[in-house]
């Protein structure tokens, strides 16, 4: 008598990129991950230019650059950056949570993605109002937004430089996850 052996249920897969999906979704990573790192450092930039700056004209534009980029491209580039990450990952060898290198760079973004519209946005959003409101031959006292926006974008940087590191060099072996 034959007993039939019911087939294992298997949680369903992400599916595999195809080499010209993978060629895509790679650009879009790249742009987004290397240009979140090249926007963090542009604005570190106008930061100390801003704090430093004894004309008032230069200080309100760098102040003022700052706000605008964070309020149009952090938030969009952001989640391009973790979104591309996310399907580069499942959707290849590599996995979410089968390499030590992939499971860094995840929570490293995953803290940057949820962090950016929860303080670095706000802040930089209340600086261009600040500047937006002062006379325009009056340099304004910032240091209360620009220490904390100091802090937030030599911690980002670090983070995207090493995200960076951590794709070139994939230090630290397998885990013990065969899947996802
Ligand atoms: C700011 C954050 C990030 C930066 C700066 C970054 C940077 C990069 C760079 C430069 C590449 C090289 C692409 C190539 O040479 O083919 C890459 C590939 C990759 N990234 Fe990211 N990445 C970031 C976030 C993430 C996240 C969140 C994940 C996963 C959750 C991820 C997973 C991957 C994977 C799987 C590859 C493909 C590696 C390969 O095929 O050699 N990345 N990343």
């Amino acid at each position: 008598m034959h007993t039939t052996i019911p087939a294992a249920r298997s949680a369903p897969r992400f599916p595999r990129l195809s080499p010209r999906a993978r060629k895509t979704v790679v650009v879009a990573h790249v742009v987004s991950s290397v240009g979140w790192l090249g926007l963090t450092l542009g604005n570190l930039v106008l930061a100390v230019t801003g704090m430093n700056a004894t004309d008032p004209a230069r200080q309100h534009a760098a102040f003022l650059a700052m706000a605008i980029l964070g309020e149009t491209l952090l938030i969009p580039i952001s989640l391009v950056a973790f979104a591309s990450g996310l399907v580069l990952s499942l959707g290849t060898k590599w996995g979410l949570f089968r390499h030590w290198w992939v499971v860094a760079k995840f929570v490293l973004t995953l803290v940057a993605v949820v962090l950016t519209p929860l303080s670095s946005v706000p802040g930089l959003r209340e600086l261009g109002s600040v500047v937006s409101a002062a006379p325009a031959d009056q340099l304004i006292d910032a240091g209360e937004y620009t220490s904390g926006l100091l802090a937030a974008g030599c911690v980002s940087s670090s983070m995207y430089l090493a995200c960076v590191i951590l794709t070139a060099f994939k230090p630290g072996g397998r885990t013990r996850f065969r899947r996802g």
